[in-house]
């Protein structure tokens, strides 16, 4: 969403835009870069893995979301499936805000969308086997080669993801960019735990994602996987 847009969303929504929060002092290659968001609201610290029961106030299978964007896959997901618990991850806090005054005017129990890292929050927070599928759709791709180190998909991001999936849970992944994907493929294909559905198993399945749906107009190319827990 472009800034503007964004601006309209936030007033729609009946929010106030944020001022930006100050810089450190001094040039910026200076400056302290803060520490990635991977508490949930309510803990006391984060060190520990987090307590996804006690988040939802129920027990019941986790689908995550990274990079929820403005949240069009949740909000379908969990109306559709309120036996689910589903958690979204967004590292821009103007979409969180947004989805969260939405999720309270639907009275959605079963989504939360928090404000977060989410591939810190994967590796540091996510206990063994405690969700049921992870779904990260049109992450952004960093193209440039100097770049390549902030995107989600790392050795460790796949690793500790595949480790939080319980047997049989399963990762959904999209891009429309063909490097990344091809990239996203290699490491997903390459961990042990994971195995890849075949194509037939997917074919027709749709992410039902903002992205994946202005992709689908404009005939624009997207790679599609899903790899499920062995
Ligand atoms: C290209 S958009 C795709 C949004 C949505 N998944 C879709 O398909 O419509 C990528 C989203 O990922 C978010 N994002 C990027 N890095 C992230 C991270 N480390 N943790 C959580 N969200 C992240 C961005 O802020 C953005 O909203």
């Amino acid at each position: 969403m472009s800034r503007p847009a964004l601006r309209r969303a936030l007033k729609r929504a009946g929010l106030a835009t944020q001022p930006k929060e100050p810089r450190c002092q001094g040039p910026r290659s200076r400056g302290v870069t803060p520490p990635p968001r991977v508490s949930l609201p309510g803990e006391a610290e984060s060190g520990s893995h987090a307590d996804l029961p006690t988040l939802f106030g129920r027990e019941a299978p986790v689908e995550v979301e990274i990079g929820t964007g403005k949240g069009r896959f949740l909000f379908a997901e969990a109306q559709a499936h309120p036996e689910r618990n589903y958690l979204g991850i967004e590292i821009e806090p103007d979409y969180v805000r947004i989805a969260q005054v939405k999720i309270a005017r639907l009275g959605l129990s079963n989504l939360r969308i928090e404000w977060l890292d989410g591939r810190e929050f994967v590796k540091l927070r996510l206990a063994p086997a405690s969700v049921a599928a992870i779904h990260v759709y049109f992450s952004d791709p960093w193209p440039k080669m100097r770049h390549h180190k902030r995107r989600v998909f790392q050795p460790d991001f796949v690793a500790a993801a595949a480790r939080a999936l319980g047997e049989g849970g399963l990762f959904k992944a999209a891009s429309d960019h063909e490097e990344y994907w091809k990239a996203i493929t290699s490491l997903m294909d390459s961990c042990p735990a994971l195995e890849r559905l075949r194509p037939e198993e997917i074919a027709g399945w749709e992410t039902g994602t903002d992205y994946e749906k202005k992709f689908l107009l404009a005939q624009k190319e997207i790679g599609k996987g899903i790899w499920r827990r062995r």
